[in-house]
Formats: structure tokens, sequence, C-alpha cells
């Protein structure tokens, strides 16, 4: 028992004493001193209480020591007595400009609004006990040192209340410079506040029509503001400092292509910064600059696009067409990128040209001058998108055709203030011209085709079956027909043997297969496999289709379509858009096997004509020697 209750006893007494020294032993604190402060300028000094007795809410008294009073104390403020401040700090006091502000029950801090020379000196920040027992430290105090405000802020006007055109660079120049003879940091913010909304709020200053642009920190890195990263990471906005006269830092930022929503009224703060001693950044001093008003002027409300000529062209087919686009209204000290297209709606293809049709590009000039050309390949080398004058961007078909026609648009894209956006940019603006409506008189034009099989013996399987078609193209100027040949096959016999009890399909309209075709240029293109297929051309106007070694599937109505092509005074060539269709003729062929049988009869027909024949020369031959012979009795 004896031996378990003696090493109780000092435990006992260890605790009683550590909670003597350590649960009741008040401590204040302060930050590290010296603080050094700008005059004229704020001074926050946070003073703490812990380790005490008594009501959460605990009382605090400020003493200033002025370095030159000799350790006399001057009271400053307290939290609960209205009358506690000597006179240096009775009127600042009673005007709110020196204060205690409560951040929690034991947690205050003392506010110097405007920090004045006579400042400087030990500040005290002192707790009335509320503890049972005196213990532990009820004050603490810091330093602080009033420092001169040397912070010049300065600025070069560019801003001048006149609208800038959207696109254009904005360059805002401030210049800041300090003179301290402690290690301190300067930092520079452009901002804007925008027009229309609230105006300042008052207490906080953190308004949120406020955006910060770009700024250097107290740490001198660059960092862009929350609402201007993306631009910043474009190389769109930035920040740089030179050096100027006298020590003097000048920052220089530079905007981009300025849009609508940076109107507003632009400002730069700089601020003065120094590391106290517990390796915290204070702000010292700062100052704003307003640097003037921007009001940009949107491209909307001075941008157009017109095409020439306008309303309604009629042009004969084959001569140029030529369009102009014209940008009007582009600021002239913007550099800005421009696409133009060129659109057609509706071509001869489409019934009526200009309603309905799907628009398509026929030519687009990007930014960077470089032309391509839409579905219709072809025109590439018939035409050309060439820029005129500033501004001004020419269609050029050399030799209009008839699937030319529609109605032409021009629509030009700007991209303000960049000279070679990148492919993911959108355009700030697109505009369109009104349409102009492309007609295309074709010529006077006559197309006729005939087909004819050739008189000769009957056709049989493995002859050659050989078609001709005589095309003409009546027209002015250089044309010719380009000949289809089309196979229909040949109708089935018609037996009337016996009434069909079911009802009769509806008649199936067969389709023609396509056999051969002659172009306008003289290529042949067959389209039949089996067959040996040729196609050419015996005159002017005679074409002629021949199937060697014709089997039975040669067999069908044939028929030519001839259709015009014209060729343009630049020589290319184009369908006319006018064709005629030949007659059918039917090509059957006889079968060796019935042939085979067909020749006994021939013979026997003949033979029997022969006789015939005989006889009748005979019987008269006879009959007139015996007339003779009866004449000559006489
Ligand atoms: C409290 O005061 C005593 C003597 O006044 C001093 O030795 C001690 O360091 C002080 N403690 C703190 C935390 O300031
Ligand atoms: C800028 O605009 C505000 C109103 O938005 C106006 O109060 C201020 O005077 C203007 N500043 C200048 C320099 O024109
Ligand atoms: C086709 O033209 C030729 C002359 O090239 C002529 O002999 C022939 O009779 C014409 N055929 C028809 C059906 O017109
Ligand atoms: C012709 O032959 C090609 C392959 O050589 C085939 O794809 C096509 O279907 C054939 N056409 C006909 C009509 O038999």
């Amino acid at each position: 028992m004896r031996t378990a209750m003696a090493p109780m006893k000092t435990a006992l007494i260890v605790l009683a004493h550590w909670v003597l020294q350590n649960a009741v032993c008040r401590e204040v604190t302060l930050p590290n001193g010296p603080l050094f402060r700008v005059a004229g300028f704020p001074l926050s000094l946070p003073c703490r209480v812990s380790e005490y007795e008594g009501p959460r809410t605990q009382e605090f008294e400020w003493f200033l020591y002025r370095d030159d009073s000799g350790g006399r104390q001057i009271g400053v403020v307290s939290t609960r007595d209205k009358g506690f401040p000597y006179v240096p700090f009775q009127a600042r006091v009673r005007n709110g400009e020196v204060r205690v502000e409560r951040d929690s029950g034991d947690r205050v801090r003392l506010m110097i609004q405007r920090l004045r020379t006579e400042d400087q000196g030990k500040y005290e920040c002192y707790t009335p006990s509320t503890d049972s027992t005196y213990q532990g430290n009820y004050s603490n105090s810091v330093t602080v040192k009033v420092i001169p405000d040397t912070l010049r802020v300065s600025f070069t006007r560019s801003l001048t209340g006149q609208p800038v055109p959207e696109g254009a660079d904005l360059t805002l120049t401030c210049s800041a410079s300090i003179q301290s003879e402690q290690l301190t940091h300067l930092s520079i913010t452009f901002g804007r506040r925008a027009g229309s909304e609230v105006p300042e709020s008052g207490a906080g200053g953190e308004v949120s029509n406020v955006r910060e642009i770009i700024a250097i920190d107290k740490l001198l890195g660059v960092v862009p503001g929350q609402f201007y990263k993306k631009r910043y990471d474009n190389g769109e906005i930035t920040l740089e400092k030179r050096n100027g006269e006298g020590g003097q830092g000048v920052y220089v930022m530079k905007m981009k292509a300025v849009q609508p929503d940076d109107t507003g009224s632009y400002f730069c703060e700089t601020s003065q910064w120094i590391l106290d001693p517990d390796r915290s950044w204070q702000k010292i001093a700062s100052r704003t600059m307003d640097i003037g008003n921007l009001t940009v002027q949107q491209l909307a409300e001075t941008m157009s696009v017109t095409s020439a000529p306008r309303g309604e062209v009629t042009l004969q087919v084959g001569s140029p067409l030529i369009l102009t686009c014209e940008v009007l209204g582009l600021p002239s000290d913007v550099n800005s990128g421009l696409l133009v297209q060129w659109m057609k709606r509706g071509s001869v293809s489409s019934d009526e040209a200009g309603t309905g049709g799907v628009e398509v590009e026929v030519a687009r000039m990007s930014p960077d001058g470089l032309v391509s050309w839409g579905d219709d390949l072809g025109r590439a080398s018939g035409g050309s998108l060439e820029k005129v004058a500033e501004g001004k961007y020419s269609l050029k078909l050399f030799s209009a055709r008839p699937s030319d026609s529609g109605v032409y648009r021009c629509a030009v894209s700007v991209y303000a203030g960049r000279t070679s956006p990148g492919l993911s940019t959108p355009a700030t603006l697109t505009q369109r011209s009104e349409g102009v409506t492309v007609n295309l008189r074709t010529k006077d034009v006559l197309v006729s085709a005939v087909a004819q099989l050739p008189r000769g013996p009957l056709l049989k399987r493995g002859n050659t079956i050989t078609l001709i078609c005589n095309a003409t193209v009546t027209t002015t100027g250089p044309a010719q027909a380009q000949v289809h040949w089309l196979r229909w096959p040949l109708p089935e016999p018609v037996l009337k043997r016996e009434p069909d009890p079911a009802p009769a399909d509806p008649p199936v309209i067969q389709m023609p297969t396509r056999v051969a075709t002659l172009m306008y240029n003289g290529v042949s293109n067959i389209y039949v496999n089996g067959s040996e297929i040729s196609v050419d051309r015996l005159s002017a106007i005679s074409y002629r289709l021949r199937v060697h070694v014709a089997a039975s599937e040669d067999q069908g109505m044939y028929a030519c379509h001839a259709e015009a092509w014209a060729q343009d005074p630049h020589g290319g060539w184009y369908n006319m858009g006018a064709k005629a269709e030949s007659n059918a003729v039917t090509v059957y062929l006889y079968a060796r096997a019935a042939d085979l049988l067909l020749i006994p009869l021939v013979v026997g027909v003949s033979s029997a004509l022969f006789v015939g024949i005989f006889i009748i020369a005979t019987v008269t031959c006879c009959f007139m020697k015996r007339l003779r012979r009866q004449r000559a009795q006489k």
C-alpha cells in the first residue's frame, strides 16, 4: 500500500505545478517588430490574449511610448473606457481615425487611419486581469517606425475620350518610384472599372465592377487578372517594366484588339510592400491613378459589305462574269484579317434560280490571301478571286456557264485587330452583301437525233450489230454533240392463248440500259461488260455503235440521245442544256437453229416456184409453137 501511494503523491504535486504554471499563465501577443509603416497610410496592429481566466470577451488598452518621451506613457485607446485616450489622441479617437477593432473576444487590432510621424514609438497592448491569480504577461509591445511617403505615380495620357475602334491596340503607361532606406517592393496593377454599374460602395473598397487586368505583384511576378487570363495566355495582353529617368519604373501595358466589353474607366494602382520580421508581406503605401475612359466603337456600327453589280445581271453564256465585293467602314488604323467568301444559291439545275437552292461557296480568300474554290473544282482554272484594292475583292468567272446562274452574295468575316487569326479564333463580325441575281441566257440551239439500222442481211447471233445515229447541233459558235446509246429490253411476245385468271400486274416502265457514250471531246465510254462494243464517228453528223459477236442479251430497242455542248471563247466546253432523243430501233437476232429449220422450207418454196415457172414456161412455149405451126399451115 505505502509503496503505491508515494508515486501517486508526486504525480499530483507535478500536476498542480503544471496547472499553476501553464493553465493560468496569461500571454499577450503582438507582431514582432520593428514594423516600418508609411506616414499618411494606415497602421493596423493585431493583439491577441490567450491562457486567461474569466469572460471570453477581454478588454484591451493601448499605450504609446514615443521615442522622445523618456518612457512616458500615452493612453491611445481602450475597448472599455471612452475617457481613456490622452490629449494627443482624444480628437482622433472621437472622429474614428484612431480606433480598436475587435476581431473576436480575445483578438483586437489597433487601427490608425492615417499615420503621422509623431505616431512613431513603442506600442503596448495591455489586458486588464480577469484571472484568479496574477500569472503570466498582461501586456506586450512592438516598435513602430514611421517612414516618409515616397511613392510617386504618374501616367502618360493616351485615352483622349475619343471612341477607339474595335480591334485597335491599347497602350497604357504608368510610372512609379519609391525612395526608401528599407528594402521595399513596388507592385503595380492595371485595372478597369465598368462604366454604368454601381459606384463605389464605401466600406470594403472591393467593388464588383472593378476588374484587375494585369499586375506585377509584390514578389515582382507578372500576374494576369482572372477575367483576362485567356487573352494574356494568347499573348494579347502584356505588361513590361522599363527603366525610366531618376530610378523611375515605367510600366507599359499593351492590350491587342480591344473589344466592346473593354469599355470603361482605366486606372493603375501602385503599392509599396515590406517584408515584416514575421516574414509576411505588408502593403504599407498605395496610390491609384485614373488613366482615363475608354469607349470602344463597335465594328457592327460602321461596317458594311456591298457587292457590284447590284440587283440582277443577265449574261450570255460564255461571257465573263465579274462580281465585286466591297467592305466599307473598316477603321483605317486597325489591321484586321478578312475572310472573303462568295456564296451562290440556286443554279440552272434547280428549276427556279434563286429560290430554295442550297447555298454553296464558290470561292474564298482567307486572311492570309489564300484562295480556295468550292465544290465546283473545275472553276479554279476558269476563274479568279483577287483583291483589286483595299477592301475590294473581285470574283471572275472567265466564261459563264448555264450552271453559274443563281443568287450571289459576298460574305466578309472580320478578325478585328488580328491579321493572322488562328483557326479556332472566332470572327469579330461577319456581314453579307445583298444578293445579286445572275441569269445566263443560253444560245439558241437545235439538236436532233435519228437512229437507223443500215440495210443488210438479217442479223444473226455472232454477227456485228451496227447502229447509226445522225445527231446535229445547230447553233452559233463551236458546238459538238455528245451521243449516248441506250437500250430497252424487247417487249414480251403477246400470247392470248388462255385468259389469265390473276389480275394483271401494272405495266412496268422499263429503265433503259446505258450502253455507250461518245463524248463531245471524242472520248468513248462503254458501260456494258459482257459484249464487245465500240463507238466511233463516221462523219460530221453520223455516230456509229457496233456490238461485235452479238449475243441474245444484246437484243433490244436501241435509241440514241444527243446533248449539245458548246465551247466558250476561252476554250472551255459546257453543256448547253439542250438535248434530243432519237427514234427507237428494234434489234432482233435470228438464232442459227431456227435458220437451219428455215432452209428446207425456203428450198421447198423455191423449188415449187421453179417447177411452176417451168410448167408455165413449157405450157406457154408449146402452146405458142402450136399456134405458130397452125398459122404457117394456113
Ligand atoms: C513574460 O514576462 C517575463 C518577465 O517579465 C519574461 O521573462 C517572459 O519571457 C515573458 N513571456 C512572454 C511570452 O513574453
Ligand atoms: C470617365 O467616365 C466617368 C463616368 O463613367 C466620368 O465620371 C469621368 O469623369 C470620366 N473620366 C474622364 C477622364 O473623362
Ligand atoms: C445519216 O446521215 C448520212 C450521211 O452522213 C445519210 O446518208 C443518212 O441517210 C442519214 N440517215 C438518216 C436516217 O437521216
Ligand atoms: C461490270 O464489271 C464491273 C467490274 O469489272 C462490275 O462492278 C459491274 O457491276 C459490271 N457491270 C455490269 C453491267 O455487269
